[in-house]
C-alpha cells in the first residue's frame, strides 16, 4: 500500500506529530528557527497529498505545480492566509485551511499587552533601568498616558476584535468600531458603538486595526488616516503590517502628528535593523508574537495537522478558508 505524503514546512513538536497515522508518510523541514529555502520547498513538496505551511512560505502556483496533481490540501498554521494563492488552489480543487479561533484570546491578550506597554512606555522604562538611568524616584519620569476611561477604536469586528473589546470593557474604556459590515448583534452584548472610519480616527485615543491582510486592507492606515488621528493618540497594530503605510507612520511620529505606536507586525518581516522605525523612541516593536504562547502555538500546530489529515482522508476539515 502506498502511503500518502504529508509535507510540513517547519519542525513541529514530536508529540504533535504523533497524531500522524501510520498510513501517512510525514516529511518535514527539520528546522524550527529558520524558514525552508524556496528551492528546497519546491523539491520536497513533490508527490505530497497535503502541505502544512507557516505564514513564512509563499504557496503559489509554482509550489502547487511542484507538488503535483495529487495535492489535495494546503493547511497553514496561522489564521492569516494571504501567503497562499487561493485562486490557484481553487482552480486545482485544492482545499485551503487555516487556524482561526484557537488563537483568538491569546492574540487579544497580546494586543492589550502591547497597548498597555505603549501607553505606559514599559519597554523604554525597563531599558532605562537596565542602563542605570533610574537615578532616584522622580515625580515626572517615565510619564505614560492613562488607558482606563479612554476611547479605543477597533478597525474590524471579527473574533479577535471582540476579544479585545471584552478586555477594553474591563478597563472602563469607551469602545468604537468600524467594519465593512456592521455587527449589530455584538453591539449590545459587548457595548461597542459603530462609527464611520473618519469619526473613529478623530475620536479614538488608541486606534487598533484588527483586519486581515491582502489588497482590500492594504495601507488603510495611510497618511490621510493618520492625519485624522488626535495628536495624543496611539496606533496599535498586531494584525498585518500591510494594513499600515510605514513611511506615513514614520512621518506622523517624527512630526508628532500622533503620540506613539505599538507594532507587532511589519510590511517586511523581520524588519531590517536599519529601518528608521527602530530609532523612534515612542514606538514599541515586537517580532510578530501575537499568538506566541506554548498552549496556543501547540494548539495551532495540532489543528493545522488535523485539518490536513482530514482532507487527505476525504473528510471535511474543521477550518476550511
Ligand atoms: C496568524 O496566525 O496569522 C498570526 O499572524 C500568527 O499567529
Amino acid at each position: 500500500m502506498t502511503r500518502l505524503k504529508l509535507f510540513v514546512t517547519r519542525q513541529l513538536p514530536r508529540d504533535v506529530c504523533d497524531a500522524v497515522p501510520a498510513d501517512v508518510s510525514l516529511a518535514m523541514y527539520e528546522h524550527e528557527k529558520q524558514a525552508i529555502p524556496r528551492e528546497e520547498l519546491l523539491a520536497r513538496v513533490a508527490g505530497a497529498r497535503g502541505i502544512v505551511t507557516m505564514l513564512t512560505e509563499r504557496i503559489d502556483e509554482e509550489v502547487m505545480n511542484a507538488a503535483g496533481p495529487q495535492l489535495a490540501v494546503i493547511s497553514t498554521m496561522s489564521v492569516g492566509f494571504e501567503h497562499i494563492d487561493r485562486g490557484a488552489a481553487a482552480q486545482r480543487g485544492i482545499v485551503v485551511c487555516h487556524t482561526p479561533d484557537v488563537l483568538t484570546e491569546t492574540t487579544a491578550d497580546l494586543v492589550f499587552a502591547l497597548l498597555l506597554a505603549t501607553a505606559r512606555q514599559l519597554p523604554q522604562a525597563e531599558r532605562a533601568l537596565r542602563e542605570g538611568q533610574w537615578g532616584t524616584w522622580q515625580p515626572f519620569q517615565f510619564l505614560g498616558t492613562d488607558v482606563h476611561g479612554k476611547t479605543i477604536g477597533l478597525l474590524g469586528m471579527g473574533g479577535i476584535a471582540q476579544a479585545v473589546a471584552r478586555r477594553a470593557r474591563g478597563f472602563g474604556m469607551r469602545i468604537l468600531y468600524w467594519s465593512r459590515s456592521r455587527k449589530s448583534d455584538v453591539e449590545e452584548t459587548l457595548g461597542v458603538t459603530y462609527s464611520d472610519l473618519t469619526t473613529l480616527l478623530q475620536a479614538s485615543d488608541f486606534v487598533v486595526p484588527l483586519l486581515p491582510g491582502g489588497d482590500a486592507t492594504r495601507h488603510l492606515i495611510d497618511q490621510h488616516a493618520l492625519s485624522r488621528m488626535k495628536r495624543n493618540a496611539m496606533l496599535i497594530n498586531a494584525s498585518r503590517g500591510s494594513v499600515v503605510d510605514e513611511d506615513a507612520l514614520l512621518q506622523a511620529l517624527q512630526t508628532r502628528a500622533i503620540a506613539g505606536a505599538g507594532l507587532d507586525v511589519f510590511a517586511r518581516e523581520p524588519i531590517a535593523l536599519t529601518h528608521p522605525l527602530l530609532r523612534e523612541e515612542r514606538v514599541v516593536l515586537l517580532p510578530h508574537i501575537g499568538s506566541a504562547t506554548l498552549e496556543t502555538r501547540t494548539s495551532m500546530a495540532r489543528r493545522a495537522l488535523e485539518n490536513a489529515l482530514l482532507v487527505m482522508r476525504g473528510e471535511a476539515p474543521f477550518d476550511r478558508v
